[in-house]
C-alpha cells in the first residue's frame, strides 16, 4: 500500500499542460529536473507558485503548465523529503444523473447527482482561493488523508473508530461546497499513486426529498447502486458529498399528516446506505449544513469531524481583495501596482474596506469587484487607478450593507 506519512514531506504539485504523453514515460526526467532545478534554487521552495521559465529544464519547459509547493512553513536550509504529484486534469465535463420525480409518464425529471472525474479542470485553482485562517483547509485535508491511511490499513473499526465522514457546518456563503470539492480534488492529487482514479458524486439532497417522489426510497438505492458500481472499480478513490444534509432532517419533521411513510423510508434508506459504503476503504463522505442544528441526529453521530466554517475574519477578507484586485491587474482592468500583504503593513485602502466587510459572505466579497464596476465605474477608461477602484468597492459594499438591512425590516442607519 502506497499511502504513507503524508504530513512530514514537503508535497510539489506539478500540473502538466494538455496533452497525450503518458505521465510514466516523462515522470523519471520531470523528477530528475525538478531536483536538479530545487538543488540549486532551494529559496523557491519557500514559494506558493514556481511560473515555468527558461531556468527550467527541457522536459519542464515541454510538458509542465504549473507547479505548486504545499504552503506549510518549514526551514530552506534543510528542508523535508520532496514528494512530487504529476498529474493532468481531467476535461472531461460533469456527468449529471437526472432521475424522474414521478414514475408514471409526464413526470419531471430532476438531478439526482452530479458526477466528476478528479483531479478535474473544473476545480483548477478552488483549494488556493479559498482563504481561512489557523491552517483551516489545511487540517481538514490531514483529516482525511489520516482516516484513508486508516481505512487503507484495515484498521478494526471495532477498535479505533474512524467513519470517513466529514461535516462543515456554517452560515451561508462561507465556502463549504467549494471546500468540500476542494478538498476531494487535492485528494485525488496527493494520493494519485494509491487511487489511480478519484470520483467525486455530488448527492442532491433536495431532489431526492422531492415532494412528488412516489417511490424515492427506491430511488435512493437506484443512486447508490451506481456509487457502489465506482467503490468496486479497483484502485478507485469515491468522495460523495451530501450538500446540504440538513434537508434530511427537514425530511424527517415533515412527516406529520398522512404520508409520513415515503419521506421516513428516503431517510432510512440513505442513511443504511451511507452506513454500507463507508465499509469501504476507500470512500469518504463530505457533508455540509447551514442549518447545523437542523441535522438528523443519526447523522451528525456518524460525523468523526464537524468543522464549524464561520465568516472571514479581517485578514482573511484583506487576503481574499487582494487577490481579486491582482486578478483585475492580470486582465489589464486595474493599472499594475504592488499591493502590500496584511502582515508587511496592509495598504491602507484596502485594509479599511476589509475593516468595514467585516460580517460579510466569502460569497458576497467575491461579487463585490463586479458590482463597484457596474454600478459606478462602468464607463471608466481601462486600467483603472487602484485607489480609484477599491473606493468603488466601498460604496458598492455600503449598498449592500444598507440593502441587506431593508431586506432584515431594520431602519437605515445612512
Ligand atoms: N473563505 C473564503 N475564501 C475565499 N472565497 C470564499 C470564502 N468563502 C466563500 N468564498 C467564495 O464564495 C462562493 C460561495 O461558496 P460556497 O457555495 O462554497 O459556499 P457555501 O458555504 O457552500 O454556501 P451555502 O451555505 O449557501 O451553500 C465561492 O465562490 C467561494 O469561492
Ligand atoms: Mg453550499
Amino acid at each position: 500500500m502506497n499511502i504513507s506519512n503524508t504530513h512530514n514531506v514537503l508535497h510539489v504539485e506539478i500540473k502538466l499542460k494538455p496533452g497525450n504523453t503518458r505521465i510514466e514515460t516523462i515522470e523519471n526526467q520531470l523528477k530528475s529536473e525538478l531536483n536538479c532545478f530545487f538543488e540549486n534554487n532551494k529559496n523557491y521552495l519557500s514559494e506558493s507558485e514556481i511560473i515555468v521559465n527558461e531556468q527550467h529544464g527541457p522536459n519542464i519547459q515541454m510538458h509542465v503548465k504549473s507547479i505548486s509547493i504545499d504552503g506549510n512553513s518549514f526551514s530552506t536550509i534543510n528542508p523535508p523529503p520532496i514528494v512530487y504529484h504529476i498529474y493532468r486534469p481531467h476535461t472531461r465535463n460533469v456527468e449529471v444523473e437526472m432521475f424522474q420525480d414521478n414514475q408514471e409518464e409526464g413526470g419531471e425529471e430532476v438531478p439526482a447527482s452530479n458526477h466528476w472525474l478528479l483531479p478535474s479542470h473544473s476545480f483548477d485553482g478552488l483549494w488556493e482561493n479559498l482563504i481561512y485562517e489557523d491552517n483551516l483547509k489545511e487540517n481538514l485535508l490531514k483529516f482525511a488523508e489520516s482516516s484513508l491511511v486508516f481505512s487503507a490499513h484495515n484498521v478494526n473499526q471495532n477498535v479505533i473508530s474512524c467513519n470517513r465522514i466529514v461535516l462543515l457546518h456554517g452560515p451561508p456563503g462561507t465556502g463549504k461546497t467549494s471546500l468540500c470539492k476542494a478538498i476531494a480534488q487535492k485528494l485525488s492529487i496527493r494520493l494519485m499513486s494509491t487511487y489511480k482514479f478519484t470520483h467525486l458524486i455530488e448527492i442532491n439532497s433536495h431532489s431526492l426529498f422531492s415532494k412528488w417522489f412516489s417511490e424515492s426510497g427506491k430511488l435512493v438505492m437506484k443512486l447508490f447502486t451506481k456509487v457502489r458500481e465506482i467503490i468496486a472499480q479497483p484502485k478507485s478513490l469515491v468522495c460523495v458529498l451530501i450538500d446540504e444534509v440538513e434537508s434530511i432532517a427537514y425530511a424527517r419533521e415533515s412527516m406529520s399528516g398522512q404520508e409520513p411513510k415515503d419521506a421516513m423510508r428516503v431517510v432510512n434508506a440513505l442513511l443504511t446506505q451511507l452506513d454500507s459504503i463507508k465499509e469501504s476503504p476507500n470512500v469518504l463522505i463530505l457533508a455540509t449544513s447551514n442549518l447545523a442544528s437542523n441535522i438528523d441526529l443519526a447523522f451528525l453521530d456518524r460525523a468523526d469531524i464537524k468543522q464549524h466554517i464561520g465568516l472571514p475574519s479581517v485578514r482573511a477578507i484583506y487576503q481574499i481583495y487582494v487577490s481579486m484586485l491582482r486578478e483585475l491587474m492580470r486582465v489589464g482592468m486595474i493599472h499594475e501596482k504592488p499591493i502590500q500583504q496584511f502582515q508587511d503593513g496592509a495598504d491602507v485602502c484596502i485594509l479599511k474596506l476589509a475593516k468595514s466587510s467585516v460580517g460579510v459572505s466569502g460569497r458576497t466579497l467575491r461579487k463585490l469587484p463586479f458590482l463597484a464596476h457596474a454600478m459606478f465605474m462602468g464607463s471608466a477608461i481601462l486600467p483603472i487607478d487602484l485607489e480609484c477602484f477599491v473606493q468603488a468597492m466601498q460604496s458598492a459594499l455600503d449598498k449592500h450593507l444598507t440593502d441587506q438591512r431593508l431586506l432584515e425590516g431594520k431602519p437605515n442607519n445612512n
